[in-house]
């Protein structure tokens, strides 16, 4: 689906319906960042960042509000996870270029306190925000990031379970399972 679509992200839900009934876990990780964007703010060409926005940010949103029926039919605890990055915290903010991509981690990582709110009553769902850490997704071998694909994905698999049913705790999380400031 293309989630900075409405009506793709309905049709890819009706379909999921059809296919499997409910759904247990949702992981929102797609992400799109403009060209450019390294460079600083003052350079950086604002009206680049929309399309950012809307599949960065509100695509994340469209999915959470279009799968929440199907999740809200699972049998038991169903979770929703935003992978976010730390680029979106406000209090740790420490970079002057990548504008685009920060100010909609930024306001995933708000769609998910604001979706939290909402639910935190609800024993039938959960959700978080993680930073999953700097990982290998280009497949370089060049690439200094630490963790390949295939690690990360093991470690958040792993954080998701220990996580899955605390609906208490910190909401915005790091693949170490340490609490990461908003
Ligand atoms: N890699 C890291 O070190 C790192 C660090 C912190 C956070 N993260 C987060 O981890 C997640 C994955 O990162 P990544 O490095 O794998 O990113 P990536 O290589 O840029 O991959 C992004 C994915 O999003 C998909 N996508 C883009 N626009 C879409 C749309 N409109 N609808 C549906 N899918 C769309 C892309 O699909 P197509 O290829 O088909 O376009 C691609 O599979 C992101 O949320 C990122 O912010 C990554």
């Amino acid at each position: 689906m293309d989630i900075g679509s409405t009506e793709s992200v309905e049709h890819a839900a009706a379909q999921v319906e059809d296919e499997v009934g409910h759904l247990d876990l949702l992981i929102n990780n797609a992400v799109l960042s403009a060209l450019g964007m390294d460079e600083d703010f003052l350079h950086a060409d604002m009206d680049s960042i929309l399309e950012t926005f809307n599949v960065s940010a509100l695509g994340t949103m469209r999915v959470m509000k279009v799968f929440y029926p199907l999740l809200k039919k699972g049998e038991g605890m169903s979770l929703i996870i935003n992978i976010s990055s730390e680029a979106g915290s406000i209090t740790k903010c420490y970079r002057s270029n990548y504008l685009d991509y920060s100010m909609a981690k930024a306001a995933v990582n708000m769609g998910t306190m604001t979706f939290y709110n909402v639910t935190k009553e609800d024993p039938g769902i959960n959700i978080f925000c993680v930073h999953p850490g700097w990982i290998r997704t280009d497949g370089r071998e060049d690439n200094p990031a630490p963790l390949s694909s295939y690690d990360a994905a093991e470690i958040l698999r792993l954080l998701f379970e220990k996580r899955r049913y605390d609906k208490q705790g910190h909401r915005f999380i790091t693949y170490e399972n340490e609490d990461y400031p908003f």
